[in-house]
């Protein structure tokens, strides 16, 4: 099967009302744990490529890690770039074959934004590439500044639902990345905090009303850093601190439900990785072979990515929709 177009999985999902996983990966053990736990979920799948993760396993690596997986497997397969930060790595990427690109210039004043995303925008859609966006600014929760706030939005570091509208109506990007209080990382939140639920709705209706259908929404920081495998990888050695928060399952749910689109995932397939290696040098320290603590380590990214797909994202068995 050749690589599929995120426009005609955000189509499906649209209408299915799930959300499809987009799973960072770097090397070959991530690539396999997600393309199998999708396989064996039926579920169709985003795998996506930062600049540091090509900076990393060398683009052509990667390239031909993902060929592998097209053609071991019959699941839908788009491949994204994540937080493109130019037009000239968009322009790489696009020209190598990705389906689909982010362009983040949301750490650009309003304008400049749109100018850079318009750039992507023009020369992806020329090569049948569809091209993420982001407004406003992944600092996380503790960060709320109400409208008062940054001037990468009206809403202050927080995507503000009209000028989402003329973002999208002015760069013409295919999907928004929307910033409501989510954050990279194992620290997302200060004690018992949310994603900013309300803000997405209201741009989710905000870009309906202005005549842009159901528009796709994307959530980035969506690890939800499950707690036991904090306890694992700190049970064999580990130091991660006792503050570590993701985003809590039922938000992403409701996020889910209101019209995110694609939920993007990263820091749990570390933990997961990172766990299962760690039990390895703690329980096995004789142990050398590489592929005694990378298979089972693999087993647990595994693991999870199906729980991703079947309880959170419920895009399980839509990949042949
Ligand atoms: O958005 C960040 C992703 O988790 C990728 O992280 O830049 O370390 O590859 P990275
Ligand atoms: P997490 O750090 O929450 O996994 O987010 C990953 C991400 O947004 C990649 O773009
Ligand atoms: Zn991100």
């Amino acid at each position: 099967m050749p690589l599929t177009h995120t426009r005609d999985l955000f189509a499906k999902a649209l209408k299915g009302k799930y959300a499809l996983g987009a799973f960072n990966v770097n090397n070959m053990e991530l690539v396999q744990a997600i393309v199998e736990a999708c396989e064996e979920e039926k579920a169709p799948l985003i795998l996506q490529i930062s600049k540091g993760a090509r900076q990393y396993a060398k683009p052509v690596y990667l390239k031909k890690l993902i060929e592998a997986a097209i053609s071991t497997s019959n699941i839908p397969i788009a491949v994204h770039l994540d937080h493109g930060d130019t037009f000239e790595l968009c322009k790489e990427c696009i020209d190598e074959g990705f389906t689909s690109v982010m362009i983040d210039a949301s750490h650009e004043p309003f304008e400049k934004n749109v100018a850079i995303s318009r750039q992507v925008a023009d020369y992806a859609h020329k090569h049948n590439c569809v091209v993420e966006g982001e407004l406003g600014q992944l600092v996380g929760a503790q960060f709320d500044e109400g409208e008062a706030g940054g001037s990468f939005s009206h809403g202050g570091h927080y995507t503000h639902p009209e000028e989402a509208v003329k973002f999208v109506k002015e760069s013409g990007v295919d999907s928004l990345a929307v910033a409501i209080g989510n954050s990279h990382g194992a620290y997302k939140f200060k004690g018992e905090q949310h994603l900013d639920l309300e803000r997405l709705k209201a741009i989710k209706k905000a870009l309906m009303d202005a005549g842009l259908g159901d528009y796709p929404l994307v959530l980035h920081g969506a690890s939800s850093v499950p707690k036991d495998l904090v306890s694992e990888i700190n049970k064999y050695g580990g130091k991660l601190g006792t503050d570590t928060a993701g985003v809590p399952e039922g938000d992403i749910e409701v996020a889910r439900r209101t019209g995110v689109t694609k939920v993007n995932i990263d820091t749990d397939l570390r933990l997961a990785l990172t766990a299962g290696i760690r039990r390895v040098f703690v329980e096995s320290p004789k142990e050398f072979d590489p592929r005694k603590y990378l298979g089972p380590a693999r087993a647990g990214v595994r693991e999870l990515v199906r729980h991703k797909v079947k309880d959170v994202l419920c895009c399980a068995g839509h990949a042949f929709d």
